[in-house]
C-alpha cells in the first residue's frame, strides 16, 4: 500500500518534471543565440567580484576618536572581505551562488528566492517597514540589505547567526522567510542538470548537497560589497571626496551627536547590542496578518503565556538568553549603503534618514512622541542632542557619504529541470 502510494507520487513527479523540462527546452531554444554572451558576462562578473572583494587596502594607521573620556575606533576604509578558511572564494563558486540566490526552488513553494526580499534594484532589501514574508504570512522584521553583510561577525537584527553560511540556511528554512525543507530542496537541485554539473565542478558533489548551496550563496554575498564610497575615498587621502557640509557632519558624528560611540570602525558598527528607543510598530496593532506573524514569532521563540499575550514590541536580543536587560536591544547596523535602504530600524519605524537624525536629536523619540516599550533597557548614550537645523542638515549630508553608486546586477537565467532517466531507461529498468 505504502509502496503503491510512493510509486504513484513518483509518477506524478515525473510528469510534472517532464512538463517542466519541455518548457525549459522551449525557452532555452528561444534564447540559444545569446547564451554564450550571457555566460561569459556572468563569468566576468564573478571574476571581477572576487577581485574587488579581495583587493588589499593600503596600510592604514589605527585611529581612535576620544569622546566623553572614552576612546572609539575611528571610521575607517573597508578592507578586503574576510573569507573563512573552509569556504574559499572562487569565481565558479560565486557564479553558482548567484544563480542560487535568485532561485525560488531553494524555499518552500518556489516563490521566495533570497532575491524576493533582498531585491537588487531597491537596496538589496525590501522597501516596507516589515518585510515581505512567505506566502500567507508577512515577515516581522525589516529586511536588511545584503551589501557588506560579509563583514559582520553576527547577522540579523538580533545577531542570532554567526556566519553567512548558517544565515543562508536559516533564511531558506525559516517559517516566515523561505519556509523550505532540506530534503525537498536537495531533491529539486538533483533534478536540475546544470546544478549537478556546477556542484560537481565546485564542490566535487556527485549529487548537489544542500549544505553546499549555502556555501555558494555565502561566497556570492562576499562579492556584494562596496569599498569605494566618498567616505572610503576621503579616509584614504582624497580630501576633496567630502563636501564642506559633509566635513562638518563628520565632526558632529564624531563629537556633539555621539554617533561614533556605536557606529564606529570600518563597518560603522561596533556589533554590540543597544536599545536606542525605537517605538513598537503601529502595524502590529492594526494589520491582522502582521499581528499573527508577530504572535507566531513570540510563540516560536519560547515566550511564556504572559509575554505571548501582552507583548506589543519586538524584544530583540532578549530571545537569545531570556535576559530581561536585553529586551528591545538590537545589533548596531552598519551605516554603509543606507542611502538605498529606507525605511530604517528593525521594524522600519522611521521612513527616511532625515527622520533618523530627528529621532536621535530628540533623544530616541519618534515624531509622534513615542519611544521604546522597554524603557528600562534604553541606552544612556541616547539623549537629546540639541542640534541646530544646519547641524542636522550637515549630519544628514555626511550620512550620504557612506553610500556610493547603486549596486545593480543582471538576473541570471534559471537552469531547467530534466528527468533523471529517459523513458527508455525506465522501461529497461522495469524488465
Ligand atoms: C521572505 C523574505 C526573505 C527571504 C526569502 C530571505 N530573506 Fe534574508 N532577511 C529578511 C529579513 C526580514 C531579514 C532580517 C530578519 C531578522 O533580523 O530577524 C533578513 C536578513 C538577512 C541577512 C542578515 C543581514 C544583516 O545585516 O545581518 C542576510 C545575510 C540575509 N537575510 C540573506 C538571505 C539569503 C541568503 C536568503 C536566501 C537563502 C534570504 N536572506 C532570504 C528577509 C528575507
Ligand atoms: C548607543 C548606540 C548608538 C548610537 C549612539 C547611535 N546609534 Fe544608530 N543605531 C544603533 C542601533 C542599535 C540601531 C538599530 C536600532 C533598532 O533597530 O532598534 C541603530 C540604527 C541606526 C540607523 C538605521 C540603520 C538601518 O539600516 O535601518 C541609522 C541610519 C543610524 N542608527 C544612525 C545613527 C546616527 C546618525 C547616530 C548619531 C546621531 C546614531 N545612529 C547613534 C546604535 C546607536
Amino acid at each position: 500500500m505504502i509502496i503503491m502510494n510512493i510509486s504513484k507520487q513518483a509518477n506524478r513527479l515525473a510528469t510534472v518534471i517532464s512538463a517542466a523540462a519541455l518548457l525549459t527546452a522551449i525557452s532555452s531554444q528561444a534564447s540559444a543565440a545569446s547564451t554564450t554572451d550571457v555566460a561569459s558576462a556572468e563569468k566576468a562578473e564573478a571574476i571581477a567580484g572576487v577581485k574587488a572583494a579581495l583587493a588589499p587596502l593600503k596600510a592604514q594607521p589605527a585611529v581612535q576618536v576620544s569622546l566623553n573620556g572614552q576612546t572609539y575606533p575611528a571610521l575607517a576604509p573597508l578592507g578586503p572581505v574576510p573569507v573563512p578558511p573552509d569556504n574559499p572564494l572562487t569565481a565558479e563558486k560565486v557564479e553558482l551562488g548567484k544563480i542560487l540566490f535568485f532561485d525560488g526552488r531553494l524555499g518552500g513553494d518556489g516563490s521566495t528566492a533570497c532575491s524576493a526580499c533582498h531585491v537588487p534594484d531597491i537596496g538589496w532589501d525590501w522597501p516596507d517597514n516589515v518585510s515581505l514574508g512567505y506566502p500567507g504570512t508577512i515577515h516581522w522584521r525589516n529586511s536588511q540589505t545584503i551589501i557588506n553583510t560579509a563583514y559582520y561577525g553576527k547577522l540579523f537584527w538580533a545577531g542570532s547567526s554567526k556566519s553567512l553560511e548558517a544565515q543562508a540556511r536559516s533564511a531558506a528554512k525559516g517559517g516566515v522567510a523561505g519556509n523550505g525543507e532540506d530534503d525537498l530542496m536537495e531533491a529539486r537541485l538533483a533534478l536540475i542538470p546544470e546544478y549537478r554539473q556546477r556542484f560537481n565542478a565546485v564542490f566535487g558533489d556527485d549529487w548537489p548537497k544542500i549544505s553546499n548551496a549555502w556555501m555558494a550563496i555565502a561566497a556570492y554575498e562576499r562579492t556584494l560589497i562596496q569599498r569605494d564610497t566618498p567616505l572610503d575615498q576621503f579616509l584614504q587621502g582624497d580630501k576633496s571626496a567630502l563636501a564642506e557640509s559633509q566635513l562638518r557632519g563628520k565632526a558632529l558624528f564624531d563629537g556633539k551627536a555621539g554617533c561614533i560611540q556605536c557606529h564606529n570602525g570600518p563597518l560603522a558598527s561596533d556589533q554590540q547590542y543597544y536599545n536606542v528607543g525605537v517605538p513598537p510598530l503601529k502595524r502590529w496593532e492594526e494589520d491582522p496578518m502582521a499581528q499573527i506573524t508577530f504572535r507566531y514569532e513570540l510563540y516560536a521563540k519560547g515566550s511564556n503565556e504572559k509575554m505571548y499575550r501582552n507583548t506589543k514590541a519586538d524584544p530583540g536580543v532578549y530571545f537569545r538568553g531570556k535576559m530581561k536587560a536585553m529586551k528591545g536591544k538590537f545589533r548596531t547596523p552598519s551605516l554603509r549603503y543606507t542611502k538605498y535602504t529606507p525605511p530604517y530600524m528593525h521594524n522600519g519605524a522611521l521612513a527616511t534618514l532625515a527622520d533618523v537624525v530627528d529621532f536621535y536629536d530628540r533623544g530616541g523619540i519618534a515624531s509622534d512622541g513615542r519611544s521604546t516599550d522597554f524603557p528600562h533597557s534604553k541606552s544612556p548614550l541616547i539623549k537629546p542632542l540639541g542640534l541646530s537645523k544646519t547641524e542636522k542638515a550637515d549630519l544628514l549630508a555626511f550620512l550620504d557619504a557612506f553610500s556610493g553608486d547603486k549596486i545593480l546586477t543582471e538576473r541570471p537565467a534559471m537552469p531547467g529541470y530534466a528527468p533523471l532517466f529517459t523513458e527508455q531507461e525506465l522501461l529497461e529498468a522495469r524488465k
